[in-house]
């Protein structure tokens, strides 16, 4: 056995040791592993358990976004159970291994050989049901492998009730020599509190070396990966521990009780962040903030505020309350109150709300302004236009300083095609109008309130569309009389 020292390091949430050591680090290649073949019978579901959205983001994609910003380029990702729905919905920014049979952890990191053959490095190891491990975390247990030169950095925590995971073993000089899972460890065993977390960084050569000489005679019938420590051990290697703090980052998610914790904990981690670079979230409770969402500051968050997939905040907005943002981008200065915007932009300055609905492609010039109950799809909304009430716009290409009457509806389908509607800049729609598409309102003109308009108006000219009034003096007074009086 060589003679290396036990090496611990305690490493809290605020260890700020990482930055001189990441430096040296740049030049290895970092690779990773993220272990998500198993079935997940718990979550009791069709759905393969990694699929399990948190934020919006599955589950394992986070997890495997993780290795990403700790430097991993293009992760691997070990599949299995529902394997082929997993590759379709993360795609190709990562690399596939398949486990075809579930035949233990170990056996899982053993798959992913192939896809890692040429690789003398550095790889590390995370369960695709932990979305939660900081990325500067795998940073600095690579660090610390590096460092120590060691076969395996492993993270482990010491747990007030270490139940259901393996405990680590230590020899009379303290030095891990394996790890023990709860089915297979005898009461002695039971009684030890530091566990596996199953968040490692392998010396991939090793890693691949020993993984194959494991057996799986264990309580389990399966091929442990935590096994990989006794093997080390007799190997004359060395396993050195980085222990964890904060117990949250590892919460592992088994159930869909723990798919809401863990969505709460990263929900908390993302509002933090946006509060500390100065966006204010009026009800952390109430609010909802997806991983990839970008928020400007001194923009402010009211309560019920869901933001969602790759929407994008300007600085100095107003977002809420009851509202939710899916993908849409809302430039500086803007404000959006108890509505639903989707796909859509929001232009600097506009103001869009209450119970607006906008979707499609819609895109709103500047300074404009979008009322209650109107909605707009596939629109292009000019600068300083207005739509203040109860309106419909669909397909439409709206110019600027247009005002749009309460009321207007573009009829854009025609049960087989739709059609689009144009309005020239600073033209006046009156209220009620009904534009039959494909159709267009010229520049400077006005449509009368009221009008079904088929045909296009020109610039500058007034369109009046409708029956005329007509007025019949005394009538009502007469009819009153017929009727006997009164009403
Ligand atoms: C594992 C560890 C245990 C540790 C615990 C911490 C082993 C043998 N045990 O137990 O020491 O305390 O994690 O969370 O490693 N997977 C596959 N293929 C398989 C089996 C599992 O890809 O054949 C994947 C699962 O999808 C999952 C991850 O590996 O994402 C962990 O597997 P799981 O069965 O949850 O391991 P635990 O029993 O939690
Ligand atoms: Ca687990």
């Amino acid at each position: 056995m060589p003679n290396v020292r036990l090496f611990i390091l305690d490493l809290g949430k605020h260890n700020s040791s990482g930055g001189v050591i990441r430096t040296r680090m740049a030049e290895r290649v970092l690779e990773g592993i993220v272990l998500a073949a198993g079935k997940g019978t718990r979550m009791r579901s069709d759905l393969p358990k990694g699929l399990h959205r948190i934020l919006g983001v599955p589950m394992v994609e986070l997890a495997a976004r993780n290795l990403r910003k700790a430097g991993v380029t293009r992760p691997t990702i070990v599949v299995g159970h529902g394997g082929d729905q997993i590759v379709e919905a993360l795609g190709d920014g990562y690399a596939y291994a398949w486990q075809r049979e579930q035949l233990g952890t170990g056996h899982a990191a053993l798959c992913a050989e192939t896809a890692l053959k040429d690789h003398d490095g550095p790889v590390l190891i995370v369960p695709g049901d932990a979305p939660l491990i900081e990325p500067d975390f795998l940073r600095r247990l690579a660090a610390v492998q590096a460092e120590t030169g060691a076969a395996c950095a492993m993270a482990t925590c010491v747990m007030d009730d270490p139940f259901g995971y393996g405990r680590i073993l230590r020899d009379a000089e303290g030095r891990p020599m394996g790890i023990v899972e709860e089915k297979d460890a005898t009461p002695e065993q039971k009684a030890l509190r530091e566990v596996c977390v199953s968040v490692y960084c392998f010396q991939a050569r090793t890693l691949f070396r020993l993984l194959k000489t494991l057996r799986n005679d264990n309580a389990q019938g399966e091929y442990y990966l935590t096994d990989m420590v006794g093997a080390i051990y007799r190997d004359g290697g060395n396993t050195v521990c980085v222990r964890v703090q904060d117990t949250e980052m590892l919460m592992g998610v088994n159930d869909r009780w723990q798919l809401a914790e863990a969505a709460r904990v990263l929900r908390t981690r993302i509002l933090r962040a946006h509060a500390l670079a100065g966006v204010t979230i009026v009800d952390p409770g109430s609010t909802h903030v997806g991983p990839d969402v970008e928020i400007g500051a001194d923009s402010t968050l009211l309560p019920n505020t869901v933001l969602e997939g790759r929407t994008v905040v300007g600085a100095g907005c107003a977002i809420g309350p009851n509202t939710v943002l899916r993908n849409a981008t809302v430039e500086d200065g803007a404000s959006v109150v108890c509505s639903f915007v989707a796909d859509s932009t929001v232009g600097a300055g506009s103001r869009v709300g209450p119970f607006a609905h906008l979707r499609g492609g819609t895109r709103l010039g500047s300074g404009a302004r979008v009322g209650n109950f109107v909605e707009m799809k596939n629109v292009e909304f000019g600068a300083s236009s207005s739509a203040a009430h109860l309106t419909y716009l669909g397909d439409a290409s709206v110019g600027e300083s247009v005002n749009v009457g309460a009321g207007t509806i573009t009829c854009n389908y025609d049960g087989f095609t739709k059609h689009r509607t144009r309005i020239g800049d600073g033209a006046f729609v009156g209220s009620n109008s009904t534009l039959i598409a494909p159709v267009t309102i010229g520049e400077g003109s006005v449509v009368g309130a009221g009008s079904v308009i088929r045909h296009d108006v020109p610039k500058d000219a007034l369109a009046i569309a409708r029956a005329d009034q007509v007025l019949k003096e005394g009538w009502a007074a007469r009819r009153r009389e017929a009727k006997g009086g009164k009403k």
